[in-house]
């Protein structure tokens, strides 16, 4: 039988009521579709920090990655540990494990409201890359004459041929395996997510690469918008996009937009991937640890559902990533059982039961 590790970290927050939710419905797709999923759980975190003074161990990444897959709950408490530092267990698992890809599918499930009033769920089908391991994010910098009234900070952004290349690479090949736009001349579109207007070296280089690459695509449609308009036309007419490629701090930002028009941060789900499979890769919903609802049972499981959906199409499991999507569906077009942020007032759980229930009823 085939046989999967997957490491969970639960993390900090609300990120173990939505772990175990994950685990549960992993745990019930396994049995359904015929194959082994063997979970190891590891309390890296801000309760970790408190006692070892450090987010995690050293060798955490030796540790990871004799894993298949990485579940991510979520990091961070900024009233135990300060942010810029609890976040370094998410980012050094990204860029130590290549995981140059962030993968954020922005997708409208019947049954679920937009706030955006032109969102449908016929219309709203995009994906965003989001480069993942370099750019605004690269930790380059420093503070000079910090404390004084002369301090300087200085935060470089970097910018690689390869790093630029390889996700606009993925993003072209995704839009050749989608095909939204079918028979319209071309198969599909990659919207370059840019501010070269102002940006004068980092985003026109960007571009440069994103010209050089997309003449190996003449069967892609090219398209371009600044990260300010591509905002705006993300509310204006979401069902415009079909694949999105962004810089890290670009593709952080629209991607928090995305979630809202896909129905709410209880629903967006992301996967920082290693396409290279050198190393695994990690799927997290991509909502915070929203340490105000720490323990009330009350957050939105489906976002991490969402992510075990992927973290399955990621190992070739399609079959059974599919399940879950048709199970996931299927309870949010019923609109019997939802959490709070959905009108409804189930607990994480009850959802979570509530998935696994029509998974393994259908
Ligand atoms: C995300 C988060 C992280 C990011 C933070 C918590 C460092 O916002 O995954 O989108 O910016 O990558
Ligand atoms: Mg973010």
């Amino acid at each position: 039988m085939r046989t999967y590790q997957v490491a969970v970290i639960p993390g900090d927050g609300v990120g173990n009521e939505v772990s175990s939710e994950a685990v549960k419905i992993l745990r019930a797709v396994a049995e359904k579709y015929g194959f082994e999923a063997e979970t190891s759980q590891f309390e890296w975190g801000c309760d970790y920090y408190l006692k070892y003074g450090r987010m995690m161990p050293e060798d955490i990444l030796d540790i990871l990655k004799e894993f298949d897959s990485i579940f991510l709950g979520s990091v961070g408490d900024a009233s135990k540990v300060p942010d810029h530092i609890s976040l370094q267990l998410l980012l050094k698992i990204r860029k130590g494990f290549e995981q140059y890809v962030n993968l954020r599918p922005i997708k409208l499930y019947p049954g679920v409201e937009s706030p955006v009033k032109s969102a449908t769920p016929e219309t709203v089908d995009m994906l965003v890359i989001r480069e993942n391991t370099e750019g605004e994010y690269s930790s380059v910098g420093g503070i000079f004459k910090d404390q004084t009234p002369d301090a300087v900070a200085l935060q470089t952004a970097v910018f690689t041929q390869k790093g630029c290349e390889r996700v606009m690479r993925y993003a072209f090949e995704l839009a050749r395996v989608r095909k939204k736009l079918g028979d319209q001349g071309y198969v599909g579109m990659v919207t370059n997510c840019t501010k070269s207007n102002a940006l004068t070296y980092s985003m026109v280089f960007w571009d440069s690469v994103y010209k050089k690459v997309a003449k190996g695509y003449p069967d892609i449609k090219t398209d371009s918008a600044m990260v300010d308009a591509l905002s705006m036309w993300f509310v204006k007419n979401p069902g415009y996009f079909d694949v999105i490629v962004a810089s890290n701090l670009f593709g952080d930002i629209i991607t928090d937009l995305g979630a809202m028009i896909q129905g709410g941060m209880g629903l967006a789900a992301g996967g920082n991937i290693n396409p290279d499979k050198t190393f695994p890769s990690m799927f997290e919903p991509i909502h915070g640890s929203a340490p105000k609802y720490t323990g009330k049972g009350i957050v939105n499981p489906i976002a991490s559902i969402e992510a075990v959906r992927m973290m399955l199409e990621h190992l070739g499991e399609e079959e059974a990533a599919l399940g879950i999507q048709k199970a996931v569906i299927k309870v949010l077009e019923v609109k019997e059982v939802r959490t709070r942020d959905l009108g409804g007032n189930n607990t994480t759980k009850e959802v979570g039961d509530e998935v696994r229930r029509v998974l393994l009823s259908t």
